[in-house]
């Protein structure tokens, strides 16, 4: 395993510890389960309750997908390429399956699973098994069914009362510097261009009590990085009033003997509160950095994208960030050629990047999403997608240049790196990153994973930073 830039907005940190848990894929006669995972944060998490839960099962993970009794691709919607994905997988599996003598039990789960339910298992009739994200803790059973019936598809949205929180932990969490820990599902928000309302359902938020004692178990295991995740963690809590805050959730997670690291994401600009900056003041296991998607720089466009804040009030949280933790480093999401955006619209994004200055940014040409209100804007005010991909190269090389010109800044500076383990296609090489989620390439040994170490950046690139390690 090695470390993996952020192509996305999270990224988990990976060491080579041998796993006290998970259980080697050459165990003789054990039944073997193949997971691909698309998608973002709240898959890859779901991924390892599935691992987890069917390890319970007797299940080992195998890399290979010829090898599996059981594949799984678990897949996202959030727009129309990575929607794609799941049928390139599934031909590459049924052809798999088709050329075998032995049985291989094939499913898909995650938001295009509940996207399309039924309709999948028409046009795939090889395929045996379709579940949403609600139908994850149902696993053995949903996987046992598939022995009786041809086809099996679970797609029910589970009563918010009756939503269960797999307590399982990951076995390849203990192979881990850092783990992501769930702590809601689902989405209450209504952002007109986003389909994960009517993909995840409504919004659950897992008690405190639970989320704390899953945080223990990883420390146990060996992590010190702790990424609290959820669609809107800073809701957390909120619908139930006996339930802790974000806030004070964050402040219950930092008292956690071992814990060095917490991040979370993702968090809306809408629901950022004096409470949670406070909480940058005094925890400084908060990591110095913060994803906040703003989507857009125009306050027209987020009102049609129903965000319910201004461009003004997200500068607002951003200084009021900056003066609660100076040397914090924001990253964002922007979404280029939202309906009705004009040159006038782009060019507010354009000035917001310059004044926030993120040290990096995901930007996403606006895609049209099944049963999602901004497709009513579309019929009456769409925009050229060359237009649209034309701005959105504007951004992204004004981004790379922002990005680049702060990492310069940093040549010289000593930095704190939690270990993560060896850079990719570098002998010799290992990276981690600094306090402020910066990804750190540096000669070292595979050993000094889970450490940290100070290294004296040599090269800052758009991406990354290079150095050496110092000894002080
Ligand atoms: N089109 C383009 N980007 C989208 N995102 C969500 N829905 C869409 C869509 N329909 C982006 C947003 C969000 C990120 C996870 O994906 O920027 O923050
Ligand atoms: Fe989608 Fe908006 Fe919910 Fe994020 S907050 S998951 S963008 S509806």
């Amino acid at each position: 395993m090695v470390c993996i830039m952020s192509t996305s907005s999270i990224s988990l940190p990976i060491h080579n510890k041998q796993s006290k848990k998970f259980a080697p894929a050459n165990v003789p006669h054990a039944k073997k389960v193949y997971i691909r995972t698309f998608g973002c944060q709240m898959n890859v998490y779901d991924t390892g309750k599935m691992r987890a839960l069917l390890e319970k099962d007797g299940y080992v993970a195998t890399e290979s997908m010829e090898e599996a009794d059981l594949v799984i691709v678990n897949t996202c919607s959030i727009r129309e390429k990575p929607e794609l994905k799941v049928h390139s997988f599934l031909g590459e599996a049924r052809k798999i399956k088709r050329f075998r003598d032995r049985p291989m039990t094939i499913a898909v789960s995650g938001c295009v699973a509940q996207q399309e339910g039924q309709k999948l298992l028409d046009r795939y009739r090889d395929l045996n098994l379709v579940f949403g994200p609600d139908a994850v803790s149902n696993i053995k059973t949903l996987v046992d069914a598939t022995q009786t019936k041809k086809q099996v598809l679970d797609t029910d949205f589970l009563e918010e009362a009756d939503y269960v929180f797999a307590s399982e932990l990951d076995p390849e969490a203990a192979q881990r510097v850092g783990a992501f820990v769930t702590i809601q599902k689902g989405c209450d928000n209504k952002c007109t261009f986003c389909i994960v309302p009517s993909t995840r359902g409504k919004e659950v938020s897992r008690p405190s009590a639970q989320i704390v004692d899953e945080v223990k178990r990883l420390v146990d295991e060996g992590v010190v990085e702790i990424t609290l995740i959820g669609q809107n963690v800073n809701s957390y809590g909120l619908k139930v009033p006996s339930e802790k805050t974000f806030a004070q959730l964050l402040y219950a997670v930092a008292e956690v003997d071992g814990v060095e690291r917490i991040r979370y994401t993702t968090s809306h600009p809408r629901d950022m509160g004096l409470d949670v900056i406070q909480a940058y003041r005094d925890l400084p296991q908060l990591t110095s950095y913060l994803h906040l998607p703003v989507q857009s720089g125009s306050s027209k466009i987020l009102r049609r994208m129903k965000r319910y804040y201004k461009r003004e009030r997200y500068l607002e949280v951003v200084e009021q960030l900056r003066e609660a933790r100076p040397d914090i480093s924001l990253s964002t999401d922007f979404i280029i050629g939202f309906p009705s955006e004009t040159e006038e619209d782009f060019e507010l994004t354009m000035s917001l990047l310059e004044e926030v200055k993120f040290s990096s940014s995901f930007s996403f040409k606006y895609s049209q999403r099944p049963n999602t209100p901004a497709l009513k804007l579309v019929d009456r005010d769409p925009v050229d997608p060359q237009v649209a991909g034309e701005r959105l190269m504007r951004l992204q090389a004004r981004q790379r240049e922002i990005a680049q010109a702060e990492h310069e800044l940093l040549e010289g500076s000593i930095q704190r790196v939690l270990v993560e383990g060896p850079a990719k296609h570098d002998q010799g090489v290992i990276c981690g990153r600094t306090g402020t989620h910066k990804m750190v390439n540096f000669p070292g040994s595979i050993t000094q994973v889970g450490q940290f170490v100070d290294v004296k950046i040599t090269k800052g690139f758009a991406n990354s930073l290079r150095g050496e390690q110092v000894f002080i």
